[in-house]
């Protein structure tokens, strides 16, 4: 019992200590004064107190939502002259039953996918306005599991809903989003790549109901990076000279990665494009590509 608890214990560490290691690291002097930059799904309060910079406003924003993200947006088009960095990270995984937004969208999908979908849309005009600026997609290495995409069933209407398929598909629909998008922003300025942040000791698992989930959580917690290594990719996107003129790609540990066969579909893209505009029903005037 107690070889097995110690062999089990000599692993945790050692995975831990070997991802962590492999993890990648950015490095820059580049300072953001005078831009302005949204990160969905973060907290200001933790920003001020590690960074120091006061200058970080907290607004409401819910991506599940529809309405909530065209109230924000719309906030955001009243109150800033500008738009540098848009980073849609916002995301939940381990929603346990099929559950519709008053939108009519799978929860899951309408969080991490159609809401930040609807708001870089909203967005875009003031991204185009302010390039060169930059979008960047949070996704997950998960969106390798999804093997299919119906865009005539993106909410589970016929197929059987899972949690982790939900969150899978979520995820490839981030990085087919960013592959359409950047295509209609050739020459614009404004670039957009997608990421997988690695595994990360986060919450993500923690407010997910079930057994599953718990599991998850003490693993990711026991052996994931933590979650200063595990922005080390988005910030790398954000900020680096050497990404300026990237645009479409998919990216892990600070290096662009092939992303799955799938996800580098350039009709399904634009085929999950059009369902998303009358998913989340973007109006003329809300087209700015
Ligand atoms: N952790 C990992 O290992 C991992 C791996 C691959 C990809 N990712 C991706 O990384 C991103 C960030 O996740 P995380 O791991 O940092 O999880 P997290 O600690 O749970 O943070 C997620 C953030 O999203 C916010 N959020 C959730 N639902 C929202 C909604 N409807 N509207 C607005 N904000 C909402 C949460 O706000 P509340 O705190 O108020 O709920 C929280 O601030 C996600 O896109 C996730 O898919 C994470």
């Amino acid at each position: 019992m107690w070889q097995a608890l110690i062999g089990l214990a000599v692993t945790v560490v050692v995975v831990r200590v070997i991802y962590r290691f492999r993890s990648g690291r950015f490095d820059s002097l580049t300072r953001l004064d005078g831009k302005t930059v949204i990160v969905t799904g973060s907290s200001a309060d933790e920003i001020i107190k590690t960074s120091g910079n006061n200058n970080v406003e907290v607004q409401q924003l819910d991506t599940s939502d529809l309405s909530s993200v065209r109230r924000f947006a719309d906030g955001i088009l009243k109150s800033e002259k500008r738009l540098d960095i848009l980073v849609n990270n916002a995301g939940i995984a381990g929603h346990h039953k099929r559950e519709i937004t008053k939108d009519g969208l799978e929860f899951t999908m309408a969080t991490n996918y159609y809401g930040h979908f609807l708001l870089t849309n909203l967005l875009l005009g003031l991204l185009k306005k302010s390039a060169p600026s930059r979008i960047i997609n949070v996704s997950s290495l998960m969106h390798t599991f999804c093997k299919k995409l119906d865009p005539e069933d993106l909410n589970f209407e016929k197929s059987s809903y899972l949690s982790i398929s939900a969150y899978n598909q979520s995820k490839l629909c981030n990085i087919l989003f960013t592959l359409e998008l950047s295509n209609k922003l050739k020459g614009t300025g404004v670039t957009t790549n997608s990421l997988h942040p690695g595994v990360v000791a986060t919450e993500i698992n923690a407010k997910a109901a079930g057994i599953i989930p718990v599991i998850v959580d003490i693993l990711f917690q026991l052996m994931g990076k933590t979650c200063d290594m595990g922005a080390q990719t988005t910030i790398y996107l954000a900020v680096s000279d050497e990404v300026e003129d990237v645009s479409g790609k998919y990216f892990v540990d600070c290096k662009e990665v092939e992303c799955s066969e799938l996800a580098r579909h350039r009709g399904m893209a634009k085929k999950l494009w059009v369902a998303s505009e009358l998913d989340v029903k973007l109006q003329e005037d809300e087209m700015h590509y």
